[in-house]
């Protein structure tokens, strides 16, 4: 059984103008040092609000190691004529430590296939970031009780590229096990499937890689709330959660932090 320091990431996609992003953040690093949860925090915020966030932390004086920011989708390139895209390495001068690729929306509404994910997912190891990788299935899929399988593939073909970086450094990959169909729906997957699947992971990580990850962090997201927080939190192999709608409320996301 894996169970090492939670994290707690707010995934706050594409909500908010500068004034409610300050206001939620403000809020939160309040609340956050009022109730002093035992987990790590990230904020994942719409990137052209990185600055803002990044300037209300410090003047909080909160370090970056327990409010973390990141990046909510990088550029499958380097650089160079690619209009609207932003890089890993454009992230990191606002401070980011950690990448979310292969978000289901990226997958689903941005018709993001394995292999651009697979090579975000290298861009953002070699740019030393901490890539949060999400798989999950659809309720399609759920319904063909093809879960196993599609996380399977997910897992294989992301790290296809990235092998013996993730190899070298097991911290810099999280995974996200979020069930597409539990998503922004207030119905998360039941607590024998969330156990089940993430166990799945670990085994699949074992075998792409060949030897024991029980050190890799598994969040589970997906209508993750402050009323089912702890149940989920407590099961084996979860790692901590990706939180999306609850997320934009500062206490009922700080109430999830301290569910631990
Ligand atoms: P909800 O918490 O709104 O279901 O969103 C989950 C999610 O997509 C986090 O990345």
């Amino acid at each position: 059984m894996n169970k090492q320091k939670y994290l707690i990431a707010a995934n706050w996609k594409q909500n908010g103008d500068v004034k409610s992003a300050t206001k939620l953040i403000n809020d939160i690093v309040k609340l956050y040092k009022k109730n002093q949860p035992k987990c790590d925090v990230l904020i994942l915020p719409p990137a052209i609000y990185l600055s803002t966030i990044l300037s209300r932390i410090n003047y909080y004086k909160i370090p970056l190691k327990k409010i973390s920011l990141g990046i909510q989708n990088i550029s499958p390139f380097i650089e160079g004529a690619f209009t609207g895209e932003l890089s890993a390495n454009m992230s990191k001068d606002f401070k980011c430590s950690h990448a979310l690729i292969g978000h289901s929306e990226r997958r689903h509404v941005f018709f993001e296939d394995d292999k651009t994910i697979a090579s975000k997912t290298r861009l953002s190891l070699e740019s030393n970031m901490i890539t949060i990788l999400c798989v999950g299935e659809t309720i399609t899929e759920y319904n063909k009780n093809l879960t196993k399988k599609v996380i399977f593939r997910q897992l294989k073909s992301a790290l296809s590229k990235s092998l013996e970086l993730f190899k070298s450094d097991h911290s810099k990959v999280i995974i996200a096990y979020e069930p597409v169909w539990a998503i922004g729906t207030g119905k998360s997957a039941s607590l024998d499937d969330i156990v089940n699947i993430h166990a799945y992971i670990y085994k699949t990580l074992n075998k792409l890689l060949g030897t024991d990850h029980h050190m890799i962090k598994i969040l589970y997201g997906g209508s993750v709330n402050n009323n089912n927080a702890s149940s989920i939190l407590k099961l084996p192999n979860v790692n901590g959660a990706l939180v999306g709608g609850a997320s934009l409320n500062s206490k009922k996301f700080i109430d999830i932090c301290s569910s631990i």
